[in-house]
């Protein structure tokens, strides 16, 4: 049931997940020759000992065998394009009973509060929360404010009510952006409740500030992350994967693990 199955995604109330979903929200713009094969992000959920690695329903059809399968899935039901950013409008593509078929632990939704067509994604939403729960299968709702009434995405007031309605909703896990305020992060955490709250990683950054970054946001005592780029844009992604096991699982700072990993 989605309880045991929350239990292996959020080990000791801590989980990484790894995002590739970027392909469709961004474009191939993100990618490079070796991170444009699906195969290659698969390897590094798998090597890099993530929780989950988060994909559309068609990559994980077509990649999510063989040894990959090791890797818990959760599948993204929605997604749009980046042309559409003043107003976002995403809907579900698939379903969360195909999510099933395909093996997935979990079901990925992106919700923009403050876009005019919230209504449609709440309804949508908490819907999917609906059949994912009598299915046993995790949700996780990407709560992105966005749209014509939203003046600031990254102000702490406005994702602390985005994670409030997703919670309210029905999701599992809460996935927000991270503005760098810890205490502002601690509230939102408070706001999500019994939901585990992870946050995303964004542009690809220098290592010491990504490893500072992710530092800060464990101290709100958050569960952890669902990141993409600042993991499979870098050179050495096994690297960064076992600094973020170390921050996210055993506490380690920024510091320690650039030491740890200069030393491999
Ligand atoms: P990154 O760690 O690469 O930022 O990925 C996190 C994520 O939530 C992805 O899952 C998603 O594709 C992307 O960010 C959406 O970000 P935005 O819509 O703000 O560009």
């Amino acid at each position: 049931m989605a309880f045991t199955k929350k239990r292996k995604l959020v080990k000791n109330g801590k989980t990484l997940i790894l995002a590739y979903d970027q392909g469709f929200e961004h474009g191939p713009r993100d990618f490079n020759m070796e991170n444009v094969d699906p195969e290659a992000i698969f390897d590094i959920a798998l090597k890099g000992k993530f929780s989950a690695l988060a994909v559309q329903a068609g990559i994980a059809q077509k990649y999510y065998h063989g040894k990959y399968r090791k890797v818990p899935l959760i599948v993204k039901l929605n997604a749009k394009d980046r042309f559409d950013n003043h107003n976002p409008l995403s809907l579900a593509h698939t379903s969360v009973e195909y999510a099933k078929k395909l093996g997935a632990i979990g079901v990925g939704y992106t919700l923009y509060l403050g876009s005019s067509h919230e209504q449609e994604m709440f309804k949508e939403f908490g819907r999917i929360c609906e059949t994912a729960k009598s299915l046993g299968l995790i949700t996780m709702c990407w709560m992105y404010p966005r749209g014509p009434k939203i003046k600031n995405e990254l102000d702490t007031n406005t994702i602390a009510y985005g994670a409030r309605i997703a919670m309210e909703l029905g999701a599992d896990i809460v996935k927000v952006k991270f503005n760098g305020d810890v205490e502002g992060l601690k509230w939102i955490k408070a706001c999500a409740g019994k939901a585990d709250l992870v946050v995303a990683g964004g542009k690809k950054i220098d290592e010491l500030s990504f490893f500072e970054g992710v530092e800060k946001a464990m101290g709100a005592g958050i569960a952890g992350l669902a990141i993409g780029r600042n993991v499979w844009q870098d050179k050495k992604p096994l690297e960064v994967a076992r600094g973020l096991n170390r921050i996210v699982f055993h506490g380690k700072t920024a510091r320690e693990v650039l030491e740890e990993n200069r030393g491999l």
